[in-house]
C-alpha cells in the first residue's frame, strides 16, 4: 500500500539500458544532418539574389523507420537538429534541394513519400536498406511526408515538410509536377499462384465430453499469391496459407497457448486478436510479429461461442480484407449436440483497384475499402469457390448438417440464406449459451460475427449459399451444397421438373 515508488536506482538502470540499447540501434553517426552545401552554380538565374535572400541550399534529412513506439509506425531523426525526433518536422526555403535518406530500422516494408513533389524511396524490405530522394523546393507551403505501405500513415507513420521564402517568382509558384495521366495497366495473371481456399469440410473434429486441458495452437502467417478468379490472381494474407485460417476447437475452461509465427517471407507484421479471449486487445498486444519472428501468449477460454480471429496490425481492415481471419469455437461442457456433418464457410470482401472480372495479378485499393466500395464479395477467399466441384459442400438426404458461419468482413454485413432450405436452427450471433432460433430463412451475420446454423435434409439437389444481399452473388458470392438420395415427392414434387442433381 504504501511502497509503491518506483526505487530510482531501478529507473536508473533502465534508463541506462534504454540509452545503451538505443545507441546500439543506431546506425553509424551521419556527421552533417541536416546540412548545408553550397549549391552548384545556381542555374540561369533571371534576378540576382537579393541580400536578405537566403541563398538556394541542398538541405539534408536522414529518418530511420521505427516501431513498436507511440505512434506505433513512425519516422525518427537521425543526426542534427531532428536527432531522435519522433516524424520530426522538416523544413527547407523554397528553391532549396532537399535530399532525404530514409534507413528502414525493421525488416517489414515502408518508403516514404511525398505526393506533392512526386517522390518516393520506393519499396524498402529489408531492415537497413537505404534509399534517398532529391527534388526541389519549388513551392511553398506544408507537404506531408509519410510512409505510403496501407495503414502505415493511418496509424502515424508521417510527418510535415514546410518550405518558406520568399524566392524569385518564377520558382516560387513552379507549377507542381506534371501529373502524368494515370495509363490504366494492370499485370498479367501470375502463373505460380496458388489456390488460398480451404475447403468447407477442413475443420477439426467435435472436442466430445472431456475435461478442461491445456491446448497448444500455432498459427504461421504467409503472404502469398492466390487465385481470386479464373484468369485472375491477387496478393493475400494469410493464416496457414488458406482462407479462413485454420478453425480453433476448444472446450470452454482450456488454456490455450497460442504462437503466431510469421513466415520468413512476409514483408509485414502480423498478429491475431481472437474474440474468444479476454484481455485487451484480444492478444494483439502480445503477438505484433515481425518476418521470420515468433510470438506467444496464453489465454483461458471462460465462455462458450463461435467466435472470430483475426490479425490486428494495422491497416488491421486491409490484412482482414486481405484474407487474415477464422473461427474459433469454444465447446461447451458435454460438447455440442452431433450432426452427420459440419463444414467451415466464412465471408469477406475484396476491395481491388480494377473492376470485377477483370483478367490480371490485380491491386489492392486503400481508398476504396475506407469507401467501402469492394469489387469482389467471397466464401472461403475466392470468387465462386464453394461453388466448384473440388469445395462444393456434399451431404446426403437423411442427415443433419452443420454450418460454422463467420463473417471477416472488413465491413460488410451478411444477410446469410441457403436458397431452398430453412434452417432448423440458428445460434444467433455464435452464442452457444443461448438457446437457439428454430425455423429461420435468413440470418444476419456482422462482421467480426458467427453464427451456427443446423437443418435436416429431406430433398436431394443443389442448394445455393447465398448472401441475401444478392448482388453480391454476381460478385462471386455464392456456394453450392449437393444434397444427394432418393427423392420425396411428398415434401418437394413438380411436374417435369428439371434436373434437381444440380449437375
Ligand atoms: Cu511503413
Ligand atoms: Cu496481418
Amino acid at each position: 500500500m504504501n511502497n509503491r515508488e518506483p526505487n530510482p536506482n531501478v529507473v536508473a538502470a533502465i534508463l541506462i539500458g534504454f540509452a545503451v540499447l538505443f545507441m546500439a540501434i543506431l546506425p553509424v553517426r551521419i556527421d552533417i544532418v541536416p546540412t548545408s552545401v553550397e549549391a552548384q552554380e545556381t542555374p540561369s538565374q533571371t534576378e540576382p539574389v537579393s541580400a536578405n535572400q537566403p541563398e538556394a541550399q541542398v538541405v539534408e534529412y536522414t529518418l530511420r523507420t521505427v516501431l513498436g513506439q507511440t505512434p506505433p509506425m513512425a519516422f525518427i531523426g537521425v543526426g542534427g537538429d531532428i536527432d531522435g525526433q519522433i516524424n520530426p518536422p522538416l523544413s527547407a526555403n523554397v528553391g532549396d534541394t532537399v535530399r532525404i535518406t530514409v534507413i528502414n530500422g525493421d525488416p517489414v516494408l515502408h518508403n516514404l513519400t511525398i505526393d506533392e513533389f512526386a517522390v518516393s524511396t520506393g519499396d524498402l524490405l529489408q531492415q537497413e536498406q537505404t534509399a534517398t530522394i532529391e527534388f526541389t523546393a519549388n513551392r511553398l507551403g506544408e507537404f506531408v511526408y509519410y510512409c505510403a505501405t496501407p495503414g502505415h500513415r493511418e496509424v502515424g507513420m508521417w510527418g510535415t515538410l514546410t518550405i518558406t521564402g520568399e524566392a524569385s517568382g518564377e520558382v516560387a509558384y513552379a507549377a507542381a509536377p506534371a501529373e502524368t495521366a494515370p495509363v490504366p495497366t494492370v499485370a498479367p495473371a501470375l502463373a505460380d499462384a496458388v489456390s488460398v481456399v480451404r475447403n468447407p469440410a477442413d475443420l477439426p473434429v467435435p472436442v466430445g465430453d472431456r475435461g478442461p486441458m491445456d491446448v497448444r495452437v500455432d498459427l504461421t502467417a504467409i503472404e502469398v499469391n492466390g487465385i481470386l478468379a479464373d484468369g485472375t490472381t491477387y496478393r493475400y494474407f494469410t493464416f496457414d496459407g488458406q482462407i479462413p485460417g485454420p478453425m480453433i476447437r476448444v472446450r470452454v475452461g482450456d488454456t490455450v497457448d497460442l504462437h503466431v509465427h510469421n513466415d520468413t517471407s512476409s514483408q509485414l507484421q502480423h498478429s491475431i486478436d481472437l474474440h474468444a479471449v479476454t484481455g485487451p486487445g484480444g492478444g494483439a498486444v502480445f503477438t505484433q510479429t515481425n518476418p521470420g519472428q515468433e510470438t506467444a501468449f496464453t489465454f483461458q477460454a471462460l465462455i462458450p461461442g463461435v467466435y472470430v480471429y483475426h490479425c490486428a496490425t494495422p491497416s488491421v481492415a486491409h490484412h482482414i480484407a486481405s484474407g487474415m481471419f477464422g473461427l474459433i469455437v469454444v465447446e461447451p461442457p458435454g460438447g455440442l449436440p452431433p450432426v452427420d456433418r459440419e463444414f467451415y464457410v466464412m465471408q469477406s470482401e475484396i476491395y481491388t483497384a480494377e473492376p470485377f472480372g477483370t483478367k490480371g495479378h490485380l491491386t489492392f485499393d486503400h481508398a476504396a475499402m475506407l469507401d467501402e466500395r469492394p469489387q469482389y464479395y467471397v466464401f472461403n477467399g475466392a470468387a465462386n469457390a464453394l461453388a466448384s466441384d473440388e469445395n462444393a459442400l456434399r451431404a446426403n438426404v437423411g442427415e443433419t448438417v452443420r454450418i460454422f458461419f463467420g463473417v471477416g468482413g472488413p465491413n460488410a454485413i451478411s444477410s446469410f440464406h441457403v436458397i431452398g432450405e430453412i434452417f432448423d436452427r440458428v445460434y444467433n450471433y455464435g452464442s452457444l449459451t443461448t438457446a437457439p432460433m428454430t425455423g429461420v430463412q435468413t440470418t444476419l451475420v456482422p462482421p467480426g460475427g458467427a453464427t451456427m446454423v443446423e437443418f435436416g435434409l429431406e430433398v436431394p439437389g443443389r442448394y445455393i449459399l447465398v448472401d441475401h444481399a444478392l448482388a453480391r452473388l454476381e460478385r462471386g458470392l455464392a456456394g453450392y451444397l449437393y444434397v444427394e438420395g432418393e427423392e420425396n415427392p411428398a415434401i418437394f414434387h413438380g411436374e417435369g421438373a428439371a434436373d434437381t442433381s444440380g449437375h
